[in-house]
């Protein structure tokens, strides 16, 4: 019997490529297909899809953010998207926690500090941060990703919670965003990218939050007007940055990586090993339920 086509855009760990191997022939090109996967780094759009054509069946992201795949085009042909919710619920929360120890002990500051030879011995006022406990957690966003961060803040450094969320969730206290902007001490980011939420921080809101606040991003780089920011740590309007995401990735914008104040990593929130495998068993999985008839788990549209 002839194999399916199906293209796969980059290589996924090989827990998911070995599910799909036995099964389908991999093309080198979208072309004819039957499903694609692709990475958060794919754009999937109106073109990919008339490039594959109409036999095309499945666009399964090995990422739980979709935004690079255009979803209402893909409706529109009967084109199945799925993502991998849950699975890396968990690990982009474990990272948005470092980033927050990071930018309020200052560790990769420090870090470069002693590398530098500068360490010269004790002193009561070096690289003095800021204590958790007490302190306001602002989180945007309270989905999964959103709800296991507060958790740990809540539950491991007795930090205070508030948050935003289109949907209300009584564990935690709500507030407006500017409510949010204004009172907390720390903001993690944790909303999909949206037209509406394109940057949602830009510098009216910078603007509104203490100059003692640090702000977290693990979710996407849009959502903050990252120009803007740079003006606002390099006039220490507020006092910190960490940033796992990029509003032109792989670029940064100018200034970004002269500022002291900011702490980054390359997309890696969700990037561990147990959890990149599940990713790409998830992926993989979506796309063989689409392609045998079944509803895939993940289905976004
Ligand atoms: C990672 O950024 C993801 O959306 O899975
Ligand atoms: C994404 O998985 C979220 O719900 O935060």
């Amino acid at each position: 019997m002839l194999k399916k086509k199906i293209f796969i855009f980059n290589k996924i760990p090989d827990a998911g490529l070995k599910m799909l191997e036995s099964k389908y022939e991999f093309s080198k090109s979208p072309k004819g297909v039957e499903g694609i996967l692709c990475l958060l780094t794919d754009k999937i759009d109106s073109k990919i899809m008339d490039q594959a054509g109409d036999q095309l069946k499945v666009i399964s992201n090995y990422a739980v953010g979709y935004n690079n795949i255009d979803v209402e085009s893909a409706s529109k042909r009967n084109i199945m998207v799925t993502n991998t919710p849950g699975v890396l619920t968990n690990t982009v929360a474990e990272h948005a926690i470092g980033l927050i120890l990071s930018i309020a002990q200052r560790i990769p500051e420090a870090d470069r500090f002693v590398r530098a030879g500068k360490f010269k011995g004790w002193e009561p006022m070096l690289l003095l941060g800021a204590d958790l406990r007490g302190k306001t957690l602002g989180i945007i966003g309270m989905g999964r990703i959103g709800q296991s961060v507060a958790k740990i803040a809540q539950s491991g450094f007795g930090m205070e919670i508030i948050y935003y969320d289109k949907f209300k969730n009584d564990k935690y206290k709500f507030a407006p965003i500017k409510k949010i902007l204004k009172k907390a001490d720390f903001i993690s980011l944790h909303v999909p990218l949206l037209p509406s939420t394109r940057h949602l921080i830009g510098r009216k809101e910078l603007g509104l939050m203490k100059k003692t606040a640090c702000l977290i991003n693990t979710s996407r780089g849009p959502v903050i007007n990252e120009k803007a920011l740079v003006k606002a740590l390099r006039k220490k309007q507020i006092a910190g940055a960490a940033l796992d995401v990029f509003e032109n990735e792989p670029k940064l914008s100018p200034g970004l990586k002269k500022l002291d104040n900011i702490v980054l990593t390359p997309h890696i929130a969700s990037a561990s090993v147990e959890t990149r495998d599940k990713m790409a068993v998830m992926a993989a999985q979506n796309l063989i339920d689409a392609l045998e008839g079944k509803k895939p788990k993940n289905l976004v549209n």
